[in-house]
């Protein structure tokens, strides 16, 4: 929203889209609208939205009824991962896309759980949905692959979460596992409950993503070989790095005659792979294409605008094609 706020003048002038919001929604808030627009101050502070729902009697109650009410041309879906069904993203997404609105998600449980059918709904609706944000904040990942027809991706690896990368290498500076989660949660990285991030479910989310909609092969979860970090020492972190090989959770896939095999695992990374230089909040990852051998990106030290500008470039994307 802040952003949106700060990019409303250059989104009218260089790209004329303008804007009003008109419902936000949360889970302790509620289904909040107003088809006029509601004020943009009052958007940012939930203590002003709560006062505008005290207000009204007839907020929407459902998805289908707030859309309505709204009256809305394109849904930011950015509830919370539920890495097993995908929901209620999934459901919110497809009630958009029904109601003639494009989606546009952070969320990564959608891509995973119901990629084919919210993509054919949203070419059978004339509308986008789009969720660039879901895999390394909002550098384009997915949309380069819109720039490059007819390629064929033959296998990815990458480092793809943060807060398993801040751990590993708070470690090597000599905390242990507790002190480093401690201290990725203060440093606002870290969720409380960390749990999908250590145990390598949010990278192997991301990765089934990747594999999902680069190969256009649907992988389940269940079909990503993962182990997380949890089992590391901090003895053992610093003595690999001391031995010029660190732990890194690696995120790998690739294509073959039997199929696609996809891994989220610590390994020992040589010195001489950029992967070893990847540290903090830092994301990397290498494509295999058939037409270039080797295409890497590396996103270094995202701020807390890069996942909202992903959904903000989403937006332009939707609305310009
Ligand atoms: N944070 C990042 O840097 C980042 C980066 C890439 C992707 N993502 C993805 O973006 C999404 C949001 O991330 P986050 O860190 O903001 O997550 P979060 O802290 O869990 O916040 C999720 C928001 O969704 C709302 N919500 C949850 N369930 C809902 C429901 N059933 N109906 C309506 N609203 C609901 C919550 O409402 P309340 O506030 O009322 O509880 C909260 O505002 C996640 O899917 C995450 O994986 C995040």
């Amino acid at each position: 929203m802040q952003l949106l706020r700060d990019r409303e003048q250059e989104l009218r002038e260089r790209h004329g889209i303008s804007f009003r919001i008109t419902g936000v929604a949360t889970l302790r808030l509620g289904w909040i609208a107003d088809p006029n627009g509601l004020d943009p101050e009052a958007c940012v502070d939930r203590t002003l939205l709560s006062d505008k729902r005290r207000a009204s009697d007839q907020e929407p109650t459902t998805i289908r009824t707030w859309l309505q009410s709204a009256q809305a041309d394109i849904l930011f879906e950015a509830t919370s991962l539920n890495v097993q069904t995908g929901q209620p993203a999934v459901d919110h997404i497809r009630a958009a896309l029904e109601h003639g609105a494009h989606a546009i998600t952070a969320n990564k449980g959608p891509i995973v759980h119901a990629y084919r059918e919210l993509r054919d709904l949203a070419a059978a609706q004339g509308k986008r949905f789009l969720f660039e944000s879901t895999v390394m904040d909002g550098v384009p990942i997915f949309s380069l692959f819109d720039q490059l027809p007819a390629i064929h991706l033959q296998g990815f690896h990458g480092i793809l979460n943060s807060t398993t990368n801040v751990i590993l290498s708070e470690m090597e500076n000599g905390l242990s596992f507790d002190e480093s989660l401690k201290k990725a949660q203060a440093l606002g990285i870290a969720e409380t409950d960390a749990t999908h991030d250590i145990g390598g479910w949010d990278a192997a989310v991301k990765t089934a993503a990747l594999i999902t909609v680069l190969m256009d092969v649907p992988v389940k979860l269940e079909e990503i070989q993962r182990e997380g970090i949890r089992g590391l020492s901090g003895e053992a972190v610093r003595a690999a790095r001391k031995e010029g090989r660190p732990y890194k959770l690696i995120c790998r896939a690739k294509k073959s005659e039997s199929g696609i095999t996809a891994t989220v695992r610590p390994e020992q990374i040589p010195l001489t792979d950029p992967m070893a230089q990847i540290a903090g909040t830092s994301s990397y990852i290498y494509f295999e294409t058939d037409i270039f051998p080797g295409l890497a990106i590396t996103e270094e030290n995202p701020g807390l605008y890069a996942t909202a500008y992903g959904m903000l470039a989403d937006l332009v994307r939707a609305v310009t094609r």
